[in-house]
């Protein structure tokens, strides 16, 4: 049992934790079923899902031999904000499934390894709760029908530090993935959407479910409505799930600093192209202007290195934390993100491209068919 465990023990489990496989299958093996579904499921028959790791894998590196690289350069400035290497922690929901600190541990990581956490809306813990580890942080919004609670929640983001907002605009309300609807997913009892458990109830997300309480998304919302949520502070608006050259103009039009390039994880529109094949046009339609982040399906250093070749400011990973996260709490998340950066340096150094500032498109190209 784990509790029998001690710190050497799972202080070696996790150094033979290698790559995101070795986290995914630890993972597998201490959560629950219906947790472990509800991390890894997508949209309907998951073919963006599995598009979003193929298309990485559709591009291959151009690289320049006898470099001298002998010092590498992995830092990366993300809206203004400096990282040490250009991977975000992607903001997803319920991290208490995976570790009984739940973000506060996810939040530690992040500051360790000198990058930015970007908080769920639907965190387990207070977003105070995240601010208090004093990690770099970003808040993911979601937009309520309730805009009186949408604006609370932003400006509790506002009042204790965090240094952008990412409104989601990909989830009119939350997809419909049928693991989740074979288990009847809920959370367990005693874990709450910690943000609104006054406002919304604790039993919020639970009782009936995810889906029926994304109901209380704004499904009116537009873009016009972003104009108004960016008038109410004066962070950085980050638009995430931006997959077009169209929106992503839009975006633009309506004061975003930066867009993230995402399919929620391949977790909405089942159908949505790879974000590896929809980063390219919105990098010609946009990319002059503002920082352009990506996510979905990164999987190790070199999908990293593609990603920044191919334009993006940053990625972001999303599932890669949450099987770290349930593998070995604040420390696995430590590790993965350690491993990530270290395959960023090597891939860098193996390419001829000793400062990640100094990628450029030719040193990627389409594999052909
Ligand atoms: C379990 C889970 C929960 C998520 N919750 C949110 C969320 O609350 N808000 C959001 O904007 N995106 C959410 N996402 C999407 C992620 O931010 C991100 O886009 C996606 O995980 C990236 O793909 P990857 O998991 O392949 O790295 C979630 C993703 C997963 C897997």
């Amino acid at each position: 049992m784990a509790s029998e465990r001690s710190d050497a023990q799972d202080a070696a489990a996790l150094d033979r934790l290698v790559c995101f496989e070795d986290f995914h299958r630890a993972a597998r093996d201490v959560l629950s079923a219906s947790a472990y579904d509800y991390y890894r499921s997508g949209a309907l028959r998951e073919w963006t899902l599995a598009e979003n790791e193929r298309a990485w894998q559709r591009w291959h590196f151009v690289r320049r031999s006898l470099v001298d690289v002998s010092v590498i350069d992995t830092s990366a400035t993300v809206v203004g904000q400096r990282v040490e290497f250009p991977v975000l922690i992607a903001p997803t929901a319920f991290h208490q499934l995976a570790t009984a600190d739940g973000e506060v541990a996810t939040a530690r990581a992040a500051d360790a390894l000198g990058t930015i956490m970007v908080n769920s809306t639907l965190s387990t813990v207070t977003l105070e709760d995240v601010a208090a580890t004093g990690a770099p942080r970003w808040f993911q919004l979601y937009v309520f029908t309730d805009r009186g609670l949408t604006r609370e929640l932003v400006e509790r983001a506002v009042a204790s530090g965090f240094t952008a907002l990412v409104p989601t605009v990909d989830t009119p309300t939350i997809g419909i993935r049928y693991a989740d609807q074979r288990n009847r997913f809920v959370l367990p009892d005693g874990m709450e959407l910690a943000n609104f458990a006054e406002a919304l109830g604790t039993t919020a997300g639970g009782g009936s479910g995810l889906r029926a309480f994304s109901q209380q998304f704004d499904q009116t919302l537009t873009w016009r409505d972003l104009e108004w949520l960016s008038g109410l502070c004066d962070l950085p608006m980050i638009p995430k799930g931006v997959i077009t050259a169209d929106d992503a103009r839009r975006a633009v039009d309506v004061g975003a600093r930066g867009v993230v390039v995402s399919n929620h994880g391949g977790r909405q529109l089942d159908g949505d192209p790879a974000t590896a094949d929809a980063l390219g046009s919105v990098l010609d339609a946009v990319g002059a202007e503002i920082d352009v982040l990506v996510d979905g399906g990164i999987r190790s250093g070199t999908d990293v290195v593609k990603a920044v070749a191919m334009g993006a400011s940053a990625v972001l990973v999303g599932r890669a934390v949450l099987w770290a996260l349930a593998a070995g709490g604040q420390a696995g998340v430590e590790r993965m993100l350690g491993l990530l950066r270290d395959e960023v340096a090597d891939t860098l150094r193996q390419l001829g491209v000793p400062r990640l500032a100094d990628l450029t498109p030719d040193v990627v190209r389409p594999v052909r068919v």
